[in-house]
């Protein structure tokens, strides 16, 4: 079987190294892909836009691909699955109208609340004075967020007044477009924050398991948001009962919420959550897609071919498949360019791939292009490097140990990734 993949980023080399484990698929097509698909054996780059849907279309009819397997959210969030579908290509992805999970952060608060899911309060404006006002009257912490799409920048938790009037300001003077027309100002929660990523057909729902993602960019959880700077899974203290109770109170609502609004969901749900101090499980927000760097962390713990999996929810017949897992832990350690997530620099050249593979580590492709034979770097997040093992510290061992051989000029990492399990 021949697959494509949408999408450039860690998270996509991440599925398509794991779909070509798989003795049923052939090939693995990237569009566009990165450094790092072009070099999978069987993988192969197709120069094409992530949001292109007609060619997209046009190249999957002609090469007679199974399955499109759906990356980022934007082309979810434009429809992708809607044009391709009723071509007769099947897409691991939901309908524009279920990307709203994501794309609209009111709209998944509505949808919360429909469903009884335990969330922050909140509510929406779309005018600078009022949305002051209010924060006057709620006081700080709170937390501001574009309504949209804003690459995962669109977040300020702000600790003092002053910092949520420059957060308003900025949204409503347009530093995220149109996604900060609208914005959300929440309740500020505290505890530990958990991603749970769960598939779904529409009816049956199958969670992964449980991993936390590093977002601040400074080592101590400091510092300006990021896409997320690390991931390790599983989460040692996030027991079977807690992920239980996140399935019947959070995630079947949900699922039960998109089917009362005919809503064909079969993709990935996932709840990005807050475990408060009491131990109760609150969604901060949805995504419509795999979390990234969690899936890089998550995928090589996986014993179940991602294509049976991955096709069975196209097929709405996950309910038929087994979900497994390989026992131990993963860890994984993002490589950014110096700057990230602000300004920075393109172009340089990464070494020391080879004697980092050595190490067992599996390096995953985020933002990489091959250049005159050479590798360089052309994104923020560079590189996902990910240590597996029996217990953490040598899942950390091994990710460490193969950062510590690659170099490119003006490299940052963490380095106090799983600080917390530790
Ligand atoms: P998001 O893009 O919605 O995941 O938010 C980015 C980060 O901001 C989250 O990972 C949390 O660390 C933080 N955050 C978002 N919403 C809240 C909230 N209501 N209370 C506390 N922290 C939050
Ligand atoms: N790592 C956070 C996200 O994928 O949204």
């Amino acid at each position: 079987m021949k697959i494509l993949v949408i999408g450039s980023g860690g998270r996509e080399h991440a599925l398509a190294w794991k779909l070509l484990q798989s003795p049923s698929v052939s090939q693995v097509f990237c569009a566009p892909g990165n450094g790092g698909t072009a070099a999978l054996v069987n993988g192969q780059n197709v120069p094409l836009a992530e949001t292109d849907f007609a060619a997209i279309a046009r190249f999957a009819l002609e090469k007679e691909i199974a399955l499109v397997v759906v990356g980022p959210e934007m082309p979810l969030a434009m429809g992708i699955t809607d044009v391709l579908t009723p071509q007769g290509i099947a897409v691991f992805g939901p309908s524009q109208a279920g990307a709203q999970i994501e794309s609209s952060k009111t709209w998944a608060k509505t949808l919360m609340i429909a469903a009884g899911v335990p969330t922050a309060q909140s509510q929406t404006f779309s005018n600078l004075d009022q949305a002051k006002a209010y924060v006057q009257e709620q006081g700080v912490p709170i937390v501001i967020k574009a309504d949209g799409l804003a690459a995962g920048k669109g977040v300020t938790v702000a600790m003092t007044l002053e910092a949520a009037w420059i957060a308003l300001e900025e949204a409503f003077q347009g530093k995220f477009g149109l996604a900060g027309s609208q914005v959300l100002i929440e309740e500020y929660l505290t505890g530990q924050e958990v991603s749970v990523l769960a598939l779904t057909d529409g009816r049956t729902l199958r969670s992964f398991l449980p991993a936390q993602d590093h977002k601040p960019i400074g080592e101590g959880d400091t510092g300006p948001n990021t896409g997320g700077m690390g991931a390790y899974a599983p989460i040692p203290w996030v027991t079977p009962a807690l992920m239980e109770r996140i399935d019947q109170e959070i995630l079947i609502p949900v699922l039960q919420e998109l089917q009362a609004r005919q809503i064909d969901y079969r993709g990935v749900l996932y709840a990005g959550l807050m475990i408060t101090p009491e131990g109760n499980p609150k969604v901060i927000e949805f995504n419509c897609r795999f979390g990234d760097p969690e899936i890089e962390a998550i995928l090589p713990l996986l014993d179940t071919p991602l294509d049976q999996l991955l096709l069975a929810c196209t097929q709405q017949r996950l309910a038929e498949v087994k979900l497994a897992w390989k026992p131990g832990f993963s860890a994984c350690v993002v490589m950014a360019a110096g700057g990230y997530p602000g300004h920075y620099t393109k172009g340089h050249a990464i070494i020391g791939l080879e004697a980092a593979a050595a190490t067992g580590a599996v390096v995953f492709h985020a933002g990489t292009q091959a250049q005159n034979q050479n590798l360089v770097s052309s994104g923020g997040r560079v590189l996902s490097v990910t240590g597996t093992g029996a217990t953490f510290v040598e899942a950390l061992e091994q990710a460490y140990g193969a950062v510590s051989h690659i170099q490119f000029s003006d490299c940052y990492y963490r380095r106090d990734i799983g600080y917390r399990v530790q």
